[in-house]
């Protein structure tokens, strides 16, 4: 599975997962593999998208879309009408998407249906999902459908943790179309960790080392609704009350902060020279990359209801609590860091958070750096 490799990213999450399988493939010097990096533009704003790419070394992608915003089937259409273009023109012989996000599952239809054959006998790239099979059961969630399609059309799933599989197989996926390589999201942590406490962000914010706590938000779920937000600040205020919690503020979430009339619950940023707030939570914008690793690696917790985030503190060995019901990253919570928040106070899952920080935690298997380059070597591997 050599030639030209199409690696898709289309929202914020995408990005560090894509750039091991850049680095692999350039760094290998692999002259059978021409990586295209193509960007749909679901995320747009330059501490959405531009900023990964110049922190994780990454050129400008090649191609970019420029969906934008709007609905789920807006979205979803206008990325899928846009890639058929750029398969007919660039005819791939692989096209890799990765996580759950809708352009994940918009180019996973489009690329199992293209004909680029011509001639009676149909010919499409081979499909390849990087982070296959794992499963909330939480059909609710958006991501959860995005996972459910790709896994099922990929030829191809590469997973991060041992019990993807099983749920891939449940599903009637074949064993031999799998293969566990680790997480190649730690891969681009491990890479960048040097450069992110090199980057200035807590010095500029006056926030010391262990004495912050940072949470962020954005799932549909937590933020769409104005009782729910109401209630979330409310419980990570009673967290704040002793330690500033500092907040970047995904646009979805400043939006309803703004709409249902919040704005009041979330302090900004002391102006420079004023020093940091000493409690409360504290709005700023959306991180970088490099910044949200130096955050995260200095927090004496984290809250959040990412999916990355509980992976990234479970390899930094950092205390979360997910806020959620349920996690698609269960190895997090058996293995790692993660504790899922759960009816009770807070204070309380926050707590069994720090006691499996302080002992019992661990690393998840292959979770070690190399996830980018055991991908691109079963690609080479598999080609004739
Ligand atoms: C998307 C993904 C989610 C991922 C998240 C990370 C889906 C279904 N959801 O959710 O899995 O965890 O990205 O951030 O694919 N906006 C901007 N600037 C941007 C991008 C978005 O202002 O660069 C605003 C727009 O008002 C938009 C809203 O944010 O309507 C939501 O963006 P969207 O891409 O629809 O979903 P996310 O909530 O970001």
């Amino acid at each position: 599975m050599t030639g030209k490799v199409l690696l898709v990213a289309g929202a914020r999450p995408n990005y560090m997962k894509i750039a091991p399988l850049w680095w692999a493939m350039r760094e290998r010097g692999d002259e059978r593999f021409v990586p295209v990096l193509v960007h749909t533009g679901q995320h747009y704003d330059d501490r959405m998208s531009a900023a990964f790419f110049r922190d994780l070394g990454l050129p400008e992608p090649h191609i970019n879309l420029g969906v934008g915003s709007g609905s789920h089937a807006a979205q979803t259409a206008k990325v899928m009408t846009g890639f058929e273009q750029v398969l007919l023109a660039e005819r791939p012989d692989v096209v890799v998407v990765v996580g759950d996000v809708n352009s994940t599952a918009a180019c996973a239809l489009v690329t199992s249906k293209i004909d680029l054959g011509g001639n009676g006998r149909p010919v499409r790239p081979v499909l390849v999902h990087v982070e296959a099979g794992l499963r909330s059961r939480d059909r609710d969630m958006p991501e959860e459908v995005n996972r459910v399609v790709a896994d099922a059309l990929s030829d191809v799933l590469f997973t991060t943790c041992r019990d993807a599989a099983d749920n891939l197989t449940r599903e009637g996926l074949p064993r031999e179309r799998i293969r566990f390589v680790g997480n190649p999201m730690i891969d681009s942590l491990r890479r960048c960790l040097a450069a992110a406490d090199r980057c200035g962000f807590l010095e500029r914010v006056g926030l010391q080392e262990r004495g912050f706590g940072l949470c962020t938000l954005h799932r549909p779920s937590n933020v769409d609704h104005p009782e729910v937000l109401e209630r979330v600040l409310d419980a990570l205020a009673e967290i704040a009350a002793d330690a500033p919690v500092l907040l970047p503020l995904h646009p979805r979430t400043r939006e309803r902060i703004a709409r249902f009339g919040l704005g009041e619950r979330v302090a900004s940023l002391a102006r420079p020279g004023r020093g940091a707030p000493k409690r409360g939570l504290v709005g700023v914008e959306p991180l970088s990359y490099l910044e949200m690793l130096q955050a995260m690696r200095a927090a004496a917790f984290v809250l959040t209801d990412s999916g990355g985030i509980q992976e990234e503190t479970t390899a930094l060995g950092v205390p979360c609590v997910t806020l959620r019901e349920n996690t698609e990253r269960p190895v997090t919570v058996t293995e790692g860091t993660n504790v899922l928040a759960g009816p009770g106070p807070l204070a309380d899952a926050l707590g069994a958070a720090r006691r499996k920080a302080a002992g019992g935690a661990r690393v998840p298997e292959l979770w070690d750096g190399h996830a980018g380059e055991r991908i691109v070597a079963a690609l080479a591997e598999a080609s004739p």
